[in-house]
């Protein structure tokens, strides 16, 4: 059932933000695409678009963190393993807060999923390998600028260790049945179609309730914000320049960043511009989070890509974005 294609990717997470943004690039570019997802967070409405591409793209539903089940849900597909040149591995537990109440989340969603794509790499004769890590993996690191060497590496959440824990499982693929591991170091992502994250956040808020809008922590929390269209150009063009071993990226725009409180306020003033801000107070958003964070992108740059949007743009065009999708622009 390959149908003459012979430049497959498979994409896990498929169906979610990043995944969907992706896919509409590889299919784009003419990639045949087998798309897994088992609809915990990501929907097939994401994906609806892709009934235009025919037998380009095939949708499997189903768990990745167990690779008998993928392997299964491949051959009930009729789905030739040859088809197939490289894994996407964008599936996880998005929902740090889930992960820090229950870290089983992560084992499973982030650090399992992991482990068995990698499984059924080296069953299929799979060489090729893509993994969505974070900027999480670092931990707190004050007002450093974060670059590839950066240590030690301490998480501050379940959900930054499950992806370090995935980072070494592939460095360890790349010494034995990987030709290439790349690894992904994601900042704070924006646009649509939204699964979560903190504009998706306020927009909802400010939606369902007409008082002020509350922010978490004291909003002087700092971090850099990547729109997805450049997120999936820096994946593609990394993958095109670097082909071989363990291939280590920080992604992000090259600026400081936005505090919370001046996302809030680009958000307010695109959905609901008369509303004022409540913060709940302290220093952290959430239990994990890191107050200040400044991400190197030198690497980066010193391969010859740069962001179309910097960190404000980015944000307030994902408002706009985030807004029309839930219908409150
Ligand atoms: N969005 C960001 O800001 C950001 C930042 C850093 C890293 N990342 C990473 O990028 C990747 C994609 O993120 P996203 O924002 O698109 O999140 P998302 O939640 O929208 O997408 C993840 C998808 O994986 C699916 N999934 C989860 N567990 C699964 C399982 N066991 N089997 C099959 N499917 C499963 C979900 O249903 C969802 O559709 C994730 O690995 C995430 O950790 C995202």
């Amino acid at each position: 059932l390959n149908r003459g294609f012979s430049n497959g990717v498979l994409v896990s997470g498929v169906a979610g933000f990043i995944g969907a943004n992706l896919t509409r690039e590889l299919l784009s570019q003419g990639r045949y695409v087998v798309g897994v997802d088992n609809f915990s967070r990501g929907t097939k409405e994401n994906l609806s678009w892709t009934e235009s591409y025919g037998d380009q793209f095939v949708l499997l539903t189903g768990d990745v963190s167990d690779s008998e089940n993928l392997g299964s849900l491949l051959d009930i597909a009729g789905i030739a393993q040859k088809s197939l040149l490289e894994v996407i591995h964008l599936a996880a537990n998005s929902d740090i807060a889930a992960g820090v109440s229950d870290p089983r989340i992560d084992l499973k969603d982030t650090l399992l999923t992991t482990f068995s794509l990698l499984e059924f790499c080296k069953r299929s004769g799979i060489r090729r390998f893509s993994f969505a890590s974070s900027s999480a993996v670092y931990g707190d690191h004050g007002e450093t600028r974060i670059n590839e060497t950066t240590a030690p590496l301490f998480p501050t959440s379940n959900y930054g260790a499950m992806k370090l824990a995935s980072e070494a499982i592939i460095s360890a693929a790349c010494e034995s049945f990987l030709d290439v591991g790349y690894i992904f170091r994601f900042p704070n992502v924006v646009g649509t179609p939204a699964t979560h994250g903190v504009i998706f956040d306020l927009v909802n808020k400010l939606k369902s309730n007409p008082g002020p809008l509350e922010v978490l922590g004291d909003g002087a929390q700092q971090k850099s914000y990547l729109h997805v269209s450049d997120l999936v150009d820096a994946i593609l063009y990394i993958k095109s320049v670097e082909t071989a071993g363990r291939v280590v990226f920080n992604i992000g725009p090259v600026d400081e960043g936005l505090t919370v409180r001046e996302i809030a306020e680009i958000v307010i003033q695109v959905v609901s511009p008369s509303r004022e801000i409540c913060f709940t107070g302290g220093d952290r958003g959430w239990l994990g989070d890191i107050p200040r964070f400044f991400y190197s992108v030198d690497k980066l740059s010193s391969i010859g890509w740069v962001p179309v949007m910097g960190s404000r743009e980015s944000v307030r065009r994902a408002a706009v974005e985030v807004a029309g999708q839930l219908c409150c622009a």
